[in-house]
């Protein structure tokens, strides 16, 4: 890839018809981090490899009717068998960093009688972090990306029970001893709102529980997607504890949580519809940040949710405090938010029942933004920018990486459209300029954005919608042993980061 300059350090004399790109790197603050990111679940493949055990996520898969195109991420895009080269396409996208999650189940044996460290598994990650940092790439790594091993699940149920804190610590502990020297960047979760609403509040994800009255016939109000975040949040408190009591002095790391949210802007003008949306982003990232940063779940959380919000002991509530030194933000869309209650029949990927919100996509005929290929993902680039600007100011200004952000295209279920129709990807490239654009916008109005991600590096298993999902820089083609081949995104990405000369 021929390295293209910023428009404005073009020469004079270069002559017309000299490329040069607009928007650029330098524009952003110099030390600012710009990567891609990927799930070990939805890249990795090789689920049988290394003595890995199985997660929820090779259970759930395999049950008929849960995945769309009915395929599981067994192989996946191969990345086990192909980090060499998929590293050497980042160094060409220019990257300075690569967000990847360890899966659990690759890392501990619990199957036998007493739980053991799978040093096959430490050794893949060992190369794939020490191949990341000969070629200038800092690894970003996140510890639970959604796999949590399939014995936990049927030993307690996972994140439903308390259990789930020691295990998840231990673990951790595994990871930072084994990876610390060089990972200097850990996330101890990614969203924990989507896996514990989707995987315990609708069953949309692994491990399939279904507590919502209005979309299981058997459900009640949902309890266990908040029982799940408590025992999440548990788990992240004694994770960096055991960070900063063992490993911090020595490694010099930090730790962050990756959380997500849809920006919610107020339907109209009024101050219920005010409210509405204020409390729609309290119940994504106030259920998360509150306790971290301000010592309990928001107010307006017990108000609506009542008793099945659990209740933080005081030592719990000293835990949680101090444990994050970044927030993490994955973020793709918006939405208006009005007061009401939300329509029975509407099926929804979030605990939408308990918020008192109604979501919508247009007002007075006009669309928010355009839809990209997932139903929910409406392209709305400024919601980014007032996303960052909400953290800023409800969290004291705390450092924020962008951890995902993203759109994708639309396959089929054989994943049988011709690559060619997905290469030439003009829209993606405008969604991360437009994106970009507004996060600097919000570093320009004070927001202490660190980094940005783009997700994701390649084409990928996109849970629940299988393989018809591409959100990829890079196009994987399923049916030919996964090869790679870049889209335009990617080449522009190339260009956005060469560094001036
Ligand atoms: C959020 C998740 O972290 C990631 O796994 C998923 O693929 C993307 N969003 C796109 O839906």
């Amino acid at each position: 890839l021929d390295p293209i300059l910023p428009c404005g350090q073009v020469a004079p004399d270069a002559g017309n018809g000299t490329e040069c790109v607009a928007f650029h790197r330098s524009l952003f603050p110099k030390n600012f981090v710009f990567g891609t990111a990927t799930a070990a679940y939805q890249v990795e493949g090789a689920a049988n490899e290394t003595g890995r055990e199985p997660s929820i996520w090779d259970t759930f898969s395999r049950q008929p009717g849960k995945i769309l195109d009915g395929k599981t991420g067994d192989v996946a895009s191969d990345q086990f068998h192909r980090f060499l080269g998929d590293i050497e396409l980042m160094v060409n996208m220019n990257v300075d960093a690569y967000r990847f999650s360890i899966a659990w189940p690759r890392i501990m044996k619990l199957g036998g009688t007493t739980p053991q460290v799978n040093q096959e598994g430490v050794a893949y990650y060992n190369n794939l972090i020490n191949e990341l940092l000969k070629r200038g790439i800092q690894p970003y790594v996140t510890l639970y990306h959604w796999d949590i091993p399939q014995s936990l699940y049927e030993a307690y149920g996972a994140w439903i029970d308390s259990k789930v804190v020691n295990d998840y610590a231990q673990y951790a502990e595994t990871c930072f001893a084994a990876f610390g020297d060089r990972v200097k960047h850990w996330i101890t979760f990614n969203e924990p709102k989507s896996f514990t609403v989707l995987g315990y509040g609708n069953g949309i994800h692994a491990p399939g529980r279904c507590s919502d009255r209005n979309i299981c016939p058997a459900g009640n109000s949902a309890t266990e997607p908040y029982i799940a975040a408590h025992n999440v949040l548990l788990a992240h408190a004694a994770a960096v504890d055991v960070y900063k009591k063992k490993f911090k002095a020595v490694q010099g790391g930090v730790v962050g949580i990756s959380v997500d949210a849809e920006w919610a802007e107020p339907l109209n003008d009024s101050a219920a519809d005010k409210e509405a949306a204020e409390r729609h982003l309290l119940f994504q990232l106030g259920w998360f940040l509150d306790p971290i940063y301000r010592g309990d779940y928001p107010a307006v959380m017990r108000t609506y949710v009542g008793d099945r919000l659990p209740v933080f002991a005081p030592s719990e509530v000293a835990l949680l405090n101090g444990s994050l030194d970044f927030v993490g933000l994955n973020h793709y869309t918006s939405r208006l938010i009005s007061n009401g209650t939300r329509p029975e029949n509407l099926l929804t990927s979030d605990n939408w029942q308990d918020q008192g919100v109604v979501s919508s996509v247009s007002r007075n005929g006009t669309q928010i933004g355009n839809q990209a290929a997932s139903e929910w993902l409406y392209i709305v680039p400024w919601g980014i920018g007032k996303t960052l600007v909400w953290l800023t100011e409800r969290y004291q200004n705390p450092q924020i990486f962008v951890t995902e952000n993203g759109m994708d295209d639309l396959d089929d279920e054989n994943s049988s459209k011709p690559a060619e129709s997905f290469l030439n990807d003009v829209n993606r490239i405008s969604f991360y300029e437009n994106y970009m654009s507004s996060v600097l916008d919000a570093i320009k109005n004070g927001s202490d954005v660190r980094g940005y991600f783009a997700w994701s590096m390649l084409d990928n298993f996109e849970w629940a919608m299988g393989y018809t999902r591409r959100f990829g820089l890079i196009y994987v083609d399923y049916n030919n042993s996964q090869q790679r081949r870049l889209k335009e995104s990617a080449k522009w990405f190339s260009r956005f980061l060469t560094r001036a000369m």
